[in-house]
């Protein structure tokens, strides 16, 4: 995501010796990424949003020639960039440097006449390439250069950490190679200004804006694109004081609660989808959940998408993460690792259940890091101390209120490597009375659980709430376990020391599971957990074990 914050960067100004003194895959020095300007939040999201107004997303013929394709667009308008990638077909992102170059586009486009079906006349930034007559446009040999916009499958990502020569470049390694793209961000915040256009026939002055992942700095390649209609734009506008006896309101249909609002607005922005929106398919209303939602695949860019309104809490919640991210290096590398160990491992899924969500595994590494002696970042309660009269954000009476200039933050001097951290992630949560306490950011300590739910997590903006609510006993445990686990497996000086089989990070990234397939599956698993890891140990000594050849998503 360096793109993303506008640096790239390389070094922990609090690493350890050791860890400074990995040579990282990036370029700056420790000087460079201490002096660079580090973008609040907001200002980062608006840069790109504009950015997105300018562009337009074209489908491109297999044969389309690169520099004829510029030559052709560059006729509309100055171009800023332009890429392309693969998703059903080969796709292009052009971003003019101004929106004229849009409006020029729209005026040359035509509307296509289909033979024998109908279609809905809605012009739209999704276009398609056609290859005039004269072949003017095309080449017989194709000069497109594709990106792509998916993480390496995980055996792939094993072999790449095995090269690695300490722990802490396989964790950078790894963020630097799962973390999303520039290219990927910017098809992100496109597909929200393209989603913002359909919804804008309802309503004029929306604006549908990405959170979650997409945003908050820990997102990998591949994962959902989080959106929400944003409506304060219109209903945020306080009635100006004209000194007039008189002054007008617009009328408005009424409904019971706000939540009711929300559903029939997502309803109808739904139905525009689904019918009008090219390239939205599989559309789900899901408007009964706690945060109602329409879900729908975006094809053109191939991302799985979510649109929620009304989210202002997710939207802290994202600034938050992406904040503390910002603030050590080391913060995003070692969420990257836990996540990816926890997919690998069967912690976390991609089909909603009881198990641990991504966003649950984050807030567990923020407590832990905010837990370290001394602590690596600061508590919530810090961050709203050191707030300013701008940063105030009151959301549905709850006070959200925290810093957004990141020069305002200090550290305290923690200068653990990411070995170390990883190491003590797995011991702290193998061991953590999960039973009696509660997890609070916002403090930095554990209390009391309030509720019976097996994993506690109290959402930071909204006290009353569990974030990990839909985590069952027996999915804890398991993080438990494996946690107990991989901390013993990261202690064997087999996995310690590096080797030509997979090591260190790489080698907790094999399932443990893993061990206990085939024959001897039935016997494995009725051993104890250490016998199962010592026959993992014995099979990556002998080259065998294998990260099972999946995917990272
Ligand atoms: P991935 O999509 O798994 O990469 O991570 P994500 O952080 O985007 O998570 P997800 O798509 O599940 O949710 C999107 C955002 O919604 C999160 O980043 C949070 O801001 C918010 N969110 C998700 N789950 C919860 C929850 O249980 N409670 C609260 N308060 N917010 C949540
Ligand atoms: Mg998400």
């Amino acid at each position: 995501l360096k793109h993303f914050f506008g640096f790239k960067y390389c070094s922990s100004k609090r690493a350890s010796t050791k860890s400074a003194a990995a040579k990282r895959e990036s370029s700056i020095t420790k000087d460079q990424y201490e002096n660079i300007e580090r973008k609040p939040f907001y200002k980062l999201l608006e840069e790109r949003k504009e950015q997105a107004e300018r562009s337009v997303l074209v489908s491109c013929p297999s044969n389309t020639s690169e520099k004829r394709f510029l030559k052709h667009m560059s006729r509309h308008g100055d171009i800023n960039n332009c890429f392309f990638y693969e998703s059903f077909g080969t796709y292009a992102v052009v971003e003019f440097s101004k929106r004229d170059g849009v409006l020029s586009v729209f005026e040359s486009a035509s509307i296509p006449n289909f033979p024998h079906e109908a279609a809905v006349p809605f012009k739209s930034r999704l276009l398609s390439l056609k290859t005039n007559n004269s072949g003017d446009l095309a080449s017989s040999q194709p000069s497109v250069k594709v990106l792509s916009q998916t993480a390496i499958p995980i055996d792939e990502l094993v072999r790449r950490l095995s090269k690695k020569d300490s722990i802490d470049q396989q964790l950078l390694l790894l963020t630097n190679i799962l973390q999303l793209t520039d290219e990927n961000i910017r098809l992100r915040f496109l597909v929200c200004s393209l989603l913002r256009d359909i919804a804008a026939s309802y309503f004029p002055e929306c604006v549908v804006r990405p959170f979650g992942s997409s945003v908050n700095g820990f997102g990998k390649l591949g994962c959902d694109l989080d959106m929400f209609l944003d409506l304060d734009g219109i209903s945020g506008i306080s009635q100006e004081k004209t000194g007039s006896s008189y002054s007008l309101e617009y009328q408005l249909k009424r409904t019971s609660t706000e939540r009711v609002a929300t559903q029939s607005i997502l309803s109808v922005i739904g139905e525009c989808v689904d019918q009008f929106g090219p390239g939205c398919v599989g559309i789900q209303k899901i408007l009964n959940a706690r945060c109602p939602l329409v879900r729908f695949s975006h094809q053109p860019s191939g991302f799985q998408c979510d649109l929620t309104a009304n989210n202002r809490v997710a939207m802290k919640s994202s600034e938050l993460l992406y904040l503390y991210g910002q603030l050590d290096e080391r913060v995003r590398a070692l969420v990257f690792s836990v996540r990816c160990w926890a997919r690998v491992q069967g912690v976390t899924s991609n089909i909603p259940g009881a198990w641990l969500t991504n966003f649950t595994l984050t807030m567990l590494v923020v407590f832990f890091l905010q837990k370290r002696s001394p602590p690596l970042i600061p508590t919530l309660d810090h961050l709203q101390a050191l707030a300013g009269p701008k940063d105030k954000s009151i959301i549905d009476g709850n006070d959200c209120t925290f810093v957004s200039d990141l020069t305002k933050v200090k550290l305290q001097e923690n200068s653990d490597s990411l070995e170390h951290l990883l190491l003590e992630f797995f011991e702290f949560y193998g061991n953590f009375d999960f039973s009696k306490l509660s997890i609070n950011i916002r403090k930095g300590k554990e209390q009391g659980k309030p509720e019976a739910a097996p994993l506690h997590i109290q959402n930071p903006f909204q006290p009353a709430l569990n974030v990990s609510k839909n985590v069952n006993g027996t999915q804890l445990q398991r993080f438990v376990s494996l946690c107990q686990e991989s901390a013993w497996l990261a202690q064997q000086p087999e996995v310690q020391s590096r080797s030509d089989t997979p090591w260190g990070l790489a080698a907790l990234l094999a399932p443990l599971d893993a061990v206990g397939k085939g024959k001897k599956s039935k016997r494995r698993r009725a051993e104890a957990p250490s016998a199962r890891i010592k026959g993992l140990l014995e099979s990556l000594r002998t080259g065998k074990a294998s990260a099972n050849g999946g995917s990272t998503s």
